[in-house]
């Protein structure tokens, strides 16, 4: 069985994709954090983030893998693990551009598709393009100042800088943000976190 769970950024994707993970007893997989790492890897080797065949060369000879399990997920390039390094300004800031990249896509999509199931896989586009057979979709919203101002609580920025990081980050990724036509819209912004976990649980066990 697979659960994909999309949406925009800062939408609660990946902390509802761990509670909806560990209410059925399965991992979580989050997209998001290769794409975070293979933008961490490339700004770290001075490579320009546009330049698909070196960046892609990089990654493999890194051994750039996800640890999918359902308290968290983590990330090792060989021995080193990368996890609490992914969310800083300056991969946030760079990432859309590598995500942006056909032949990043090609790589992300294959190491989750090599995954085992069952799972809960969350990002952009695992209802659309990379799980199109998935059992039960969603996909999330909220409003950009609601993003900004819970995301205010994890970053030492002010909501109003936030927010317009997000809504660029928005606007990068558009082409692969549509939601499935089979997945169910949840709006967010009046539930909390347990309301949206529960709803999910709902549709998933309906
Ligand atoms: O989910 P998160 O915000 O951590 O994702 C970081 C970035 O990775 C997104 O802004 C997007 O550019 C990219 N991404 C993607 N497709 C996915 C997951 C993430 O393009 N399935």
């Amino acid at each position: 069985m697979i659960v994909t769970i999309d949406g925009v950024a800062a939408s609660g994707k990946s902390s509802v994709a761990s509670g909806v993970a560990r209410a059925l007893g399965i991992p979580y997989v989050s997209s998001g954090l290769l794409y975070r790492a293979a933008t961490l890897l490339g700004l770290e080797a001075g490579l320009p983030l546009h330049q698909a065949a070196a960046l892609l060369a990089h990654l493999q000879g890194n051994s750039l893998r996800l640890e999918p399990r359902a308290e968290g997920n983590r990330v090792w390039a060989g021995e080193r693990e990368l996890t609490l390094e992914l969310h800083s300004s300056r991969v946030d800031a760079g990432v859309s551009a590598v995500a942006a990249l056909p032949e990043v896509r090609a790589w992300v999509d294959a190491q989750l598709r090599a995954l085992p199931e069952p799972f809960v896989a969350e990002g952009r586009d695992m209802g659309t393009t990379v799980f199109p057979h998935a059992e039960a979709k969603f996909y999330l919203t909220a409003s950009p100042r609601v993003r900004a101002e819970r995301r205010a609580k994890e970053r030492p920025e002010d909501v109003p800088v936030i927010e317009a990081a997000l809504t660029e980050r928005d606007r990068l990724d558009t082409v692969q943000s549509a939601p499935a036509p089979d997945a169910q819209v949840i709006d967010t912004g009046p539930l909390t976190l347990e309301g949206v976990i529960e709803e999910v649980l709902a549709s998933v066990r309906a």
